[in-house]
């Protein structure tokens, strides 16, 4: 598995970017719970983002992407709102083990370290 962060570099509600061999992953904290997507907007297969690390929208309710302005709901990446609404963004495969997230590459098992 791929380190990706501690729980506590994540604002709570909001997102930070975090560049891996697979690319930069989004990873956000809602009321506790950890979710990550790829950084890749499905209408154009672009970053979401403008500026490092701003990926929410201002009430900080949905992922936003700066390009177009579609809106993601952050539990399951669903765009609920823009050019590609009714298509997700890709969830990425995360564990918390302790205090760390851990990413889990496509085609790996639980068990892979
Ligand atoms: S590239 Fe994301 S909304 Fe257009």
């Amino acid at each position: 598995m791929i380190r990706l962060c501690e729980l506590g570099d994540i604002p709570d509600n909001d997102a930070i970017g975090i560049n891996t061999e697979h690319g930069e992953i989004v990873v956000l904290s809602r009321d506790g719970a950890v979710h990550a997507y790829r950084n890749n907007c499905p209408h154009l297969g672009i970053d979401l983002n403008f500026q490092p690390d701003v990926f929410m929208d201002l009430d900080g309710h949905y992922i936003q992407c700066a390009n177009h302005g579609a809106l993601f709901q952050v539990e399951d990446g669903l765009c609920v709102h823009g050019p590609c609404q009714g298509q997700s963004l890709q969830a990425v495969a995360i564990e918390v083990i302790g205090s760390t997230v851990w990413m889990r590459p496509a085609g790996t098992t639980t068990d892979s370290q």
